[in-house]
């Protein structure tokens, strides 16, 4: 979606603007506990089983931090330059046991593995407490909560997140809230001439995120769907996820989700 079909909708707008942001990173002591990262994925290079159903032709890839499709590389000649994708805050399923995750559409962090810009949501259950919250962030610079006052999320929000880069060093992340028509919209720039997006890779991810170092425990999500997903290129482009290779997530041996390609514009993620 075009920032003028947003400002033209009526909506009710959050708007931020990336200088008006409290400092932020890795210098801040006070934030450190609860500094969370969303990093380049660990591709686990293996012989890959066959796996089943509609995905049945799809490369699959294992990863210790994400899981979903990825689409590894643009069309010869073109670079991605947005990535778009809907889907719903789930309701975490198991209340009990405690852990974490993060669903988020983004540019980049797979082959090219020097920058992100990506933007989503976590869940994350501590006893009886679950908690949701919007966030974005071009790696290698930490994730940045948005403010629930600004974007408050629940089980079962529908949300759309769209990703786009505008050039390698600037892009803009948008979320909308499509139960409610509520839109946050930021320009990003990238954090250090070494993250500029090189457009080699545009993915839909459930991730086993960093909190304070070290992987959160995964928590039980139940199954995430992306739809309406899809990639454009620099040549316009529009291209789904047909092609897209599986992640699944893999820790000690254990593959913890089931990813199935739906159709060319879904996909879904399952802890299993
Ligand atoms: C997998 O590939 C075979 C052979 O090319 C094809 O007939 C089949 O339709 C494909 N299945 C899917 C789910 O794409
Ligand atoms: C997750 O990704 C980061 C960055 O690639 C990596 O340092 C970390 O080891 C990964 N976690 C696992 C379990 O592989
Ligand atoms: C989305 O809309 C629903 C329904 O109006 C509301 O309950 C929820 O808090 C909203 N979430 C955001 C992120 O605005
Ligand atoms: C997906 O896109 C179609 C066509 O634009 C739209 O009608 C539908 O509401 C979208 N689905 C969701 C869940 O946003």
């Amino acid at each position: 979606m075009k920032l003028s079909t947003i400002f033209s909708s009526g909506m009710l707008i959050f708007f931020s603007v990336a200088w008006a942001l409290p400092p932020r990173g890795y210098s801040d002591r006070s934030l450190r506990r609860t500094l969370r990262h969303s990093n380049p994925s660990s591709r686990l290079e293996k012989l890959q089983p066959d796996s089943v159903g509609s995905s049945a032709n799809a490369t699959i890839q294992y990863s210790g931090n994400w899981s979903g499709a990825v689409l590894v590389s643009p069309p010869t000649g073109e670079i991605f330059n947005s990535a778009v994708g809907t889907f719903t805050v789930p309701s975490m399923p198991s209340a009990n046991s405690n852990g974490a995750a993060a669903a988020w559409v983004g540019i980049d962090g797979d082959t090219f593995a020097t920058a992100i810009l990506q933007a989503g949501v976590f869940f994350s259950v501590n006893g009886d407490t679950v908690e949701y919250g919007a966030w974005y962030e071009w790696w290698p610079n930490y994730a940045t909560d948005i403010d629930t006052d600004d974007f408050p999320v629940s089980a079962g929000d529908v949300i759309t997140v769209n990703i786009e880069a505008t050039s390698n060093s600037e892009g803009t992340v948008t979320l909308i809230n499509e139960s409610a028509g509520k839109i946050f919209a930021i320009d990003l720039t990238s954090p250090t001439k070494l993250s500029y997006l090189g457009g080699q890779n545009a993915e839909w991810i459930i991730e086993d995120y960093t909190q304070n170092g070290g992987l959160v425990p995964l928590a039980n999500w139940g199954t995430v769907t992306f739809v309406n997903a899809s990639a454009s290129t620099s040549a316009n482009n529009k291209l789904g996820l047909s092609d897209a290779t599986i992640f699944d997530i893999e820790q000690y041996s254990d593959i913890m989700t089931e990813v199935i390609i739906d159709s060319d514009s879904s996909v879904s993620i399952s802890y299993t």
